[in-house]
């Protein structure tokens, strides 16, 4: 079987924890510093809070920028369900703006007219590892007054007009969860350069902790460990390299499937360096196997390859019933179209052949 992903930890990373594990000081510590001051400074950006995972970053800046009740954050349909559940978390509410059919991202088009009055915030998701459009939105943002966060979680290494996802926004948030583009097993990351937004990140990650037991605010401990902290640090030196292997993986595999009708393999944008944490595939109605049957021969075949998210956030069960404003006719008709092919560092030559004749051969059904 290939698996649809495969953390990459060697000797590097097992010579890091021991270290931690022999130093006597596992909670966040000189390591969590060192890691926050490295990925701050490979993505660009002055302030690294480093945290417990992806969802307690984007809790976190939420609640720095200010975001609670009464207010409402424009995100996409087409995301994980933490990008909608932290809002709610704060005592805000979640306005969807439809995504673009090609690039899976949220519409630029359609952010200006999505605003309302209790817009406090747009909250563009780089879904799979491409950034969104993201200077049209960051326009409409600045017109406004408001801020832009980014939910940078699958997107470690991507470029976006030469600068780094996680560097386009007023403040950006990372999961280092053990599938992304560069792991700490569980983790996560707040950027920005706005002092501000900094310390009151990091207050609340630590009980609003200004020195040993004083408390200035009601925070929560979302700490990061050192052995994290110590993971990370290995695997950021990395990966440059990794993203290089997948943006190949992705060529190679693009270059095989092109030219099977009704599949259409990921857009790239102008001015985007997509860093391909999923590699995705459209099912187009001329192809003559449900996207579901596709999923099941490759499974059968040995191709760890699933459908994408199952279907646009706001149709989730905890989110229903909420009358959450924004329904999105483009998310409705490309998420039922969407699946995911084995793209990771660990994917060879060979292996893209195999994926590639594979779904040749739903492409021939008998
Ligand atoms: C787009 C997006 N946002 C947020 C998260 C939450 O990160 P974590 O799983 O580290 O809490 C994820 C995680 O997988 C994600 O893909």
């Amino acid at each position: 079987m290939i698996p649809i992903a495969r953390p990459i930890l060697g000797e590097e990373e097992l010579a890091a924890v021991k270290e931690v594990l022999g130093s006597g000081m596992l909670a966040q510590g000189p390591k969590v510093k060192a890691f926050e001051a490295a990925f701050a400074r490979d993505v660009g950006r002055r302030h690294g809070i480093a945290v417990a995972n992806g969802t307690a970053a984007l809790h976190i800046a939420l609640l720095a920028h200010g975001i609670g009740a009464g207010a409402e954050v424009l995100i996409p349909p087409l995301t994980f369900f933490a990008t909608a559940s932290t809002l709610l978390l704060c005592g805000a509410m979640p306005a969807f703006v439809d995504v673009d059919r090609n690039a899976y991202n949220m519409d630029p088009a359609k952010v200006a007219a999505s605003i309302s009055r209790k817009t406090a915030a747009i909250m563009p998701v780089h879904l799979y590892g491409q950034t969104a459009e993201t200077e049209p939105i960051l326009e409409v943002a600045k017109e406004r007054g408001i801020p832009v966060i980014e939910d940078a979680a699958q997107a470690h290494g991507a470029e976006y007009h030469g600068k780094k996802a996680g560097n386009l926004g007023d403040t950006a948030c990372f999961s280092f969860y053990a599938t992304k583009n560069m792991t700490t097993g569980e983790g996560g990351m707040i950027l920005t350069d706005n002092d501000e937004i900094a310390e009151k990140a990091r207050l609340l990650r630590d009980h609003g902790q200004v020195s040993k037991y004083q408390h200035v605010l009601v925070g929560f401990n979302y700490r990061m460990t050192e052995i994290a902290a110590a993971i990370g640090l290995v695997q950021l030196k990395k990966l440059d390299g990794w993203v290089k292997q997948r943006r190949a993986n992705a060529l190679a595999l693009t270059n095989g499937l092109d030219g099977i009708e009704g599949l259409v393999p990921p857009a790239e944008g102008n001015w985007m360096v997509h860093s391909y944490y999923q590699y995705i595939v459209r099912r187009e109605d001329s192809f003559p196997l449900s996207r579901d049957e596709i999923v099941r021969r490759l499974n059968e075949d040995g191709i760890g390859c699933r459908p994408s998210y199952p279907m646009p956030l706001y149709r989730q069960k905890a989110l229903r019933n909420l009358r959450i404003r924004g329904r999105c006719s483009v998310a409705e008709d490309v998420v039922p179209r969407l699946f995911e092919l084995p793209v990771h560092p660990s994917v060879g030559p060979e292996n893209v052949d195999d994926i590639v004749e594979a779904v040749e051969r739903t492409a021939r059904p008998t």
